[in-house]
């Protein structure tokens, strides 16, 4: 079963593998209207079940509309709607999704919630993010820097903030497609460790570096989320703004790496704080492309999981 859990528990040809499908998938569009299928129609047949414990716009939209541009169908599941939020087990829940659907994408808070869903369903789980990872996001993005600069291998990234989520996923990245990594955020919002030594034992120079304007010197790609993630108190909102705003993308930061370095941002951003919206909209940032890359990159992880 090939369930897209995690870039770091994914084998390294088989990522490649996936960024090139993308991009040839998305060469292969050559800018058609959305609605159109596309030439080859490798899903269909197929039925996607896209289960949400959480919000989602970009993760929501682009898996739904590539599975239909793939030919295939798909149904967008809230998880408190589901038996799932009223008692039912997720290993039930996964045994009976497999009777119905051919693929499941899940957005849920504990990762002990995607990795029982993989193990009890008989169809391939892919992970549409959880409070530890976000690689759907992370494929996107790096095929997004290859499209603009080429091979990521052997560049600086800086991950600016909170030591999140999707910075866990930038630390599989690294690990995996050969890149190095700058972590600059307060102590208290450090990344995981674990993934730290993960990508370290993986060949990545991983760096700690508390000063934003030295972290980012010679970076070729200067990264911002949010300051407060989904999975995270409310309460702590103020607390977390006051210690992670020297830690603000903003124009003076960006001078400060390669004249060249891209921005970018996973979205949701909220703009003036964790990035202003000079640096946003400005001439170094590719959100949109990134955002863009979301359908593309999952539409190659979709066949890559069915094998079609
Ligand atoms: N970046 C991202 O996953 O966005 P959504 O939360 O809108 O899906
Ligand atoms: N770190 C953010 C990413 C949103 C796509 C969150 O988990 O809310």
């Amino acid at each position: 079963m090939k369930h897209f859990l995690d870039i770091h528990k994914t084998d390294k040809p088989d990522l490649r593998r996936i960024i090139d499908s993308a991009h040839a998938m998305k060469s292969g569009r050559n800018g058609r209207p959305k609605a159109t299928p596309d030439d080859a129609q490798p899903l269909a047949g197929h039925m996607v079940a896209l289960i949400f414990e959480k919000p989602s716009t970009r993760t929501r939209v682009s898996f739904d509309v590539g599975v239909r541009q793939m030919g295939g169908q798909s149904m967008v599941l809230s998880g408190k709607d589901m038996q799932l939020g009223h008692g039912e087990t997720i290993a039930d829940t996964a045994r009976v999704l497999s009777r119905y659907v051919d693929l499941i994408m899940i957005r849920t808070f504990d990762e002990a919630v995607l990795e029982e869903m993989a193990e009890y369903a008989s169809v391939p789980v892919i992970n549409g993010l959880t409070d530890r990872s976000h690689p759907c996001q992370i494929m996107a993005d790096v095929m997004t820097f290859e499209e603009h600069r080429g091979p990521i291998a052997g560049k600086k990234v800086v991950w600016t903030g909170d030591g999140n989520n999707v910075c866990s996923s930038f630390l599989h990245a690294a690990g995996q497609f050969g890149f190095d990594l700058t972590f600059t955020g307060p102590v208290q919002l450090d990344p995981e460790m674990e993934f730290v030594g993960w990508a370290r034992n993986a060949g990545s120079t991983i760096t700690i570096e508390r000063d934003p304007m030295k972290a980012v010197e010679g970076a070729d790609l200067v990264v911002a989320d949010t300051w407060v993630s989904m999975h995270d108190a409310q309460s702590a909102r103020e607390r977390r703004h006051n210690m992670l705003r020297p830690f603000q993308v903003n124009k003076r930061l960006m001078d400060a790496a390669k004249p060249d370095a891209l921005f970018m941002h996973c979205l949701p951003a909220h703009r003036e704080e964790e990035v202003t919206s000079e640096v946003m909209d400005g001439p170094n940032s590719v959100i949109w492309d990134e955002a863009e890359n979301r359908l593309h990159a999952q539409k190659a992880i979709m066949r890559w999981c069915l094998g079609v």
